[in-house]
């Protein structure tokens, strides 16, 4: 593929501008992901049949404002959540590897609270807070999933190789290992293994320090 470049590039990609409270890159096509598209991905199977059942809400956006998959190139999008829980679990995407594992990405928190779920094939997981004018580092051969904790809409762009591509199939096969629920003072992160298998032992973690 030929390289963008100061030539070739349209003005509107060369400067875009983020308009956080619309949560759109003016000029992009956002594609939105329903209640519906997101079948597997949350913990509690029963609440999300009956969140299912109350409508098919909108869980969140992708706008893509360039694609460079020349060699060197960057993509860059723009993701928005909807704040929202189906029983505890906030919202969240479906989450990815990137096809060429190598690839990393960063986020840039535009707008909201929320963060990122992350994990990858060697046993580590973590979930790391992402606030509005922070920016989290997602290394390469690492899933990632983003959630909304807060109660507004968290918008965020993410930075990526432009030939990094997306395997969803491999992390949704099992799901990722950690999870993002309401707790009585705020986020808790707990592992999966321990929802579904509650014990007096299990691990629940503060998501915000
Ligand atoms: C791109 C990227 C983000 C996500 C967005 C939606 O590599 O990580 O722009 O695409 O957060 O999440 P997914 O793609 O998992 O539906
Ligand atoms: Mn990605």
């Amino acid at each position: 593929m030929p390289r963008e470049g100061l030539r070739t590039l349209a003005p509107e990609l060369l400067r875009q501008r983020i308009d956080a409270v619309t949560g759109t890159l003016p000029g992009a096509k956002a594609v939105d992901r329903h209640l519906s598209d997101l079948r597997g991905c949350f913990a509690d199977e029963a609440a999300y049949e009956a969140a299912l059942e109350g409508g098919d809400e909108l869980v969140y956006s992708v706008t893509t404002g360039l694609e460079d998959e020349s060699e060197g190139g960057l993509s860059y999008g723009l993701g928005v959540v909807q704040p929202g829980r189906v029983g505890r679990e906030y919202y969240l995407t479906k989450g990815h590897y990137h096809a060429w594992r190598e690839a990393a990405e960063v986020y840039i928190g535009v707008s909201g609270a929320g963060g990122l779920v992350l994990e990858n094939d060697e046993g580590a997981e973590q979930f790391v807070p992402l606030g509005a004018g922070e920016l989290v580092y997602v290394p390469g051969a690492t899933a990632h999933r983003t959630v909304n904790t807060g109660d507004v809409p968290f918008s965020y762009v993410g930075i990526y190789p432009g030939q990094a591509g997306h395997d969803y199939a491999s992390i949704a096969e099992d799901n990722f290992r950690l999870v993002v629920l309401a707790g009585p003072d705020g986020p808790v992160v707990m592992n999966r293994s321990d929802l579904l298998d509650p014990s007096p032992t299990a691990t629940i973690r503060k998501a915000h320090a």
